[in-house]
């Protein structure tokens, strides 16, 4: 990292800093991707994995909640303390959306032209691929997929998603940390869809730019 990619913020905290901040990041947000999580049980993951959303420059998250465990009114469980501190404040910043079932979720993305992928550190599907192997820039919107900390990622899901990603295992356990293996997941599946935006305008390698926008931001220095 460059001098040059380093930004001395001797600047007031407070709103106009928020608001500066949020301009700046817009244009690095990778539209039409979503993380979906489905049937967390514990939130600490739920916070996790938004933090990831938040920080990697994810669109959204959506929570298949069978359990009823997150309220309809996200507003209110956002605003829970907890909540709130486990994802530091990511939560505020982020677009959150509930559903009861798998099937309601998957109706409500395929009607919006979402593909969706899933992931497991299994084999599982029609199609099975490590994480590197990818190209995660070919459907316009994407939708990726984590499982239950326990039991994993549904049949169902499976089922209807394209093609099962998995994050290579070289240790004696069977599988990575939920909130820790989406880091890893969406980090490349974004770093992959923010690059193509920068190149082209549109999908299938339409509306190249004369000259691709930045893939990265100017990091902050404390
Ligand atoms: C703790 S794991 C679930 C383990 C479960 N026993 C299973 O069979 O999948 C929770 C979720 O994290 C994600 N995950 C964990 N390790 C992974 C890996 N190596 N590759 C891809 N996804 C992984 C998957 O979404 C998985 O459903």
């Amino acid at each position: 990292m460059s001098e040059e990619e380093t930004i001395n913020q001797d600047e007031p905290k407070g709103k106009s800093r928020m608001r500066r901040r949020a301009d700046a990041i817009k244009a690095f947000r990778c539209r039409h991707l979503v993380a979906v999580i489905e049937a967390p049980s514990d939130p600490v993951n739920i916070a996790a994995i938004i933090r990831n959303v938040n920080a990697l420059g994810v669109e959204k998250v959506y929570i298949v909640d069978p359990g009823r465990h997150i309220p309809d009114d996200w507003e209110e469980f956002r605003a829970r303390r907890s909540m709130n501190k486990l994802s530091v404040s990511a939560s505020k910043w982020s677009y959150v959306k509930r559903f009861d079932s798998t099937d309601e979720c998957f109706d409500h993305l395929e009607s919006r032209g979402y593909a969706s992928i899933v992931t497991s550190p299994h084999v599982k599907g029609k199609k099975s691929i490590f994480l590197h192997e990818g190209d995660y820039t070919t459907a316009s919107k994407l939708a990726v997929w984590f499982g239950n900390e326990s039991r994993g990622i549904s049949d169902r899901a499976v089922e209807r998603s394209g093609m099962c990603v998995a994050i290579p295992m070289f240790g004696m356990i069977e599988s990575m940390n939920l909130g820790t293996s989406s880091g890893i997941i969406l980090y490349e599946v974004a770093r992959q869809r923010r690059e193509y935006q920068s190149r082209f305008r549109k999908r299938g390698g339409r509306g190249e730019r004369a000259e691709p926008l930045p893939t990265t931001m100017a990091v902050v220095q404390n």
